[in-house]
Formats: C-alpha cells, structure tokens, sequence
C-alpha cells in the first residue's frame, strides 16, 4: 500500500542476522519519523545457517528476549529472506494475459530453481516493456525462495504472537532506506555497489537506476577475522573479538594485527572488483559506469575500512549510516556515538522497518564524493 495508515501500529523491522537479531521501529511523528527503540541479541553458533532456522527454540528465546529488553509497539513485524536462500532472477517474457503470465514464468523458472516450483515460494514484478524485434516483450524481476524454510519463518513468528506482515527479499529491503532519502543517484549513471559485511556472510549488491540488477554471497564476515586474530594473537573468540574492535585500523599497515588479517581483506577487495567487472562485461556492454560503492553491516565499523577499500578498488567508498540520520531520537536514551557505531549494522533491520512509511526528503548526511 506504500502509506502508512493511522490505525496500524508500525512495523518492527526484524533482521536475522547468522551473528545477531537486529530489531529497529520508527513511528511517524507530525512530519517527522521518531525512532520508537531498536536492539541487537547474539546468537548462538549454528542457530541460523545459510538464512535457515536450524535451532528454533534459541532463536525464538533471542527473539523473546529481545521485545521484553526493548518496548517496542503493537506485534506487527516484517522480516527479510537472506540472500543465501532466495533466488532472484530476471526473465523476459512475452506480453501474455496475466493467468497465462504466471504459468509461463513457473515454467521457464523450472531449470533455474534448485527444487521443484511447487516447494517454492515465489513471487515476480513487471519492471517494464522492452521491445524485442517488433514484439513488446515483459522485464521481470522474480524471486523464489524454498516454502519449507519461509514456513519455519512464518512459525517463528507465529509462536510469539507477532504478525509477520510481510517477508522480504534481502537485497530490495536494502534499497528502501536509499530510496526513502530520494538518495544518490537513483537514475543517473552511476552504479551503487551495496556491500553488506556481516558476520560469516559478505552480500554484494550491484543497483543500477534504482533496481538491484546483480546480487552475490560470499562466505566472508567479521568472524573470519575474528577467527584469524585468535589463532594468531593466542586469544579465545571473546577476547580476539574485543582486540579486533580496538585494534584493527586497516590505515595502520605496519602493525602485526593488520598483517595477520591482510590476506583476507585482499580477498575482499578482490571479489568487490570481480564482480564489478563481471556485471559491466555481462550486463552493461562492456560500458564502464561511475561506481559509489556503499558499505554497511557490523563489519563495516572496522575502523577506515572504507578508505581500505576505495584505495584497493578506486572507486569513492562510503559506511551507511543514515540510521542515524533518518529519525529523531531521544539524546537522553541513545547518544550521536552510540547511533553512530550502530548505524551499519541496522540497515536491514531499518528498511524492513520503513515498509509503510511514506517516501519522504530527510537532510542527507552521506556525502558521496566522485
Ligand atoms: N566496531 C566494530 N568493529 C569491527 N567489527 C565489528 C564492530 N561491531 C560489530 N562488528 C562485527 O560485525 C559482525 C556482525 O555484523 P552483523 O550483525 O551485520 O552480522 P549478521 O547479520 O549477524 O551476519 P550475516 O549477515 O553474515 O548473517 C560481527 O562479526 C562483529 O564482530
Ligand atoms: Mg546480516
């Protein structure tokens, strides 16, 4: 419906992460968005895989933990499949009847699916009429993801009395927070290249005039890191994890901690290019177009990240941290620092959350230099 109506409560935006649960809710206040509260829990190790409910019962106790921590209001929730498990496609098709639309897609989808439609659930938009010789043909933008695993989704939720409104794919929930601040570029030439540095998944996101074209996973996160700093330093995960938050200063090139993750950063950087590359070559004739690329995620509060990686890739970089830019917020509560370390990793959970609130100018903080 786009609006958001004054008799519903709004929407807890819910983003199950394989580290944390982040959970963030904005109200509409006059003509203003107020931050109503927002928290994180970590999980434990195995409960979430591959953006799959493997331990339900842990991530129904972090889940219930985290609404009697934080007041949150009503139980309307919306919830995002990971990128890991959804798959997203687009098809041209002709111009058909939209009956005869939907078999002819459930069709041609069969040899792209990694099980048989009828355990999928799936759904497409019409982004537009392209014309194919002297025939209009349909571009469609479809996304499907296994029913058994949306299913364990849908009684996560239930078995806590919350309503899941809707479930989202990752990679268009992203865009909503940019779209919401009429933000960079959403026509023009430039391609933004989301990144979204996680715990064990890195998602990369390519968006061309507004729409997510290219979208990949790699098994890159924070906990390799983690894991590296351990095995090197001697530390338990705990400690290794506290070292690498204090520590790691990917500016200082010189010292041991820097060294002993640089063989994975490199990895990073150098995925962040391939694909850059493979989308120009693939999609984009060959074309080369202005890229900003836009880092978010807990691991994106790696300290100067982003000039690590506009350094390895030349393109301008920036951390996503309008969260703490789009809602006012009570500075008694949470103070500009706080938000401010939060903001990558509530991204997700605060696209979900501005599902139903209109689309609306903010005064933008993120500079993008070109
Ligand atoms: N200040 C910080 N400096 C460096 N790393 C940080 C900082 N704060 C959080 N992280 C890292 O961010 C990661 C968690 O980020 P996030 O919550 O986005 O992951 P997730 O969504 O649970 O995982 P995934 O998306 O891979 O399933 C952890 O590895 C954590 O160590
Ligand atoms: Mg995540």
């Amino acid at each position: 419906m786009g609006l958001f109506s004054k008799n519903k409560m709004p929407i807890i935006g819910v983003d199950l992460g394989s580290g944390f649960i982040k959970m963030a809710q904005f109200e509409r206040k006059g003509d203003s968005l107020k931050l109503v509260n927002f928290g994180l829990l970590d999980l434990p190790e195995g409960a979430i895989v591959e953006g799959r409910i493997e331990k339900m019962s842990e991530v129904k106790d972090a889940l219930q933990n985290l609404l009697s921590y934080y007041s949150f209001i009503g139980n309307r929730v919306v919830t995002s499949a990971s990128g890991k498990l959804v798959t997203v496609r687009e098809l041209i098709m002709d111009d058909l009847p939209p009956h005869e639309l939907h078999e002819a897609i459930k069709w041609e989808v069969d040899k792209i699916l990694p099980a048989q439609i009828d355990q999928m659930s799936f759904d497409y938009q019409i982004l537009s009429k392209v014309k194919d010789g002297n025939q209009e043909k349909l571009h469609i933008l479809f996304a499907a993801a296994p029913m058994d695993a949306v299913q364990t989704t849908i009684e996560l939720f239930k078995s806590l009395g919350l309503e899941l409104v809707s479930i989202e794919v990752e990679a268009f929930s992203i865009l909503r927070l940019f779209r919401f601040l009429g933000e960079v570029a959403m026509g023009k030439n430039r391609i933004l290249a989301v990144v979204n540095l996680g715990h064990n998944y890195t998602t990369i996101n390519l968006v061309d005039k507004g729409l997510v074209r290219f979208s990949r996973i790699i098994p890159w996160g924070g906990k390799k890191l983690t894991e590296k700093i351990s095995y090197y330093f001697g530390l338990d995960f705990k400690e290794a994890e506290e070292k690498k938050k204090k520590d790691l200063d990917l500016l200082d090139t010189n010292s041991e901690i820097f060294n002993s993750v640089l063989e994975d950063l490199k990895e990073l950087s150098l995925e962040l290019k391939r694909s850059i590359s493979y989308y120009f070559a693939k999609y984009n004739d060959n074309k080369i177009s202005e890229v900003t690329v836009i880092l978010e995620g807990g691991t994106a509060n790696l300290k100067n990240i982003d000039k690590y990686l506009e350094a390895e890739t030349n393109y301008p970089t920036v951390v996503n941290r309008l969260f703490a830019d789009i809602a006012k917020y009570d500075p008694n509560l949470f103070t500009r620092e706080y938000m401010y370390e939060m903001a990558p990793m509530f991204a997700t959970a605060t696209g979900l959350a501005l599902k139903e609130h209109q689309v609306k100018k903010v005064e933008k903080k993120m500079k993008v230099r070109s």
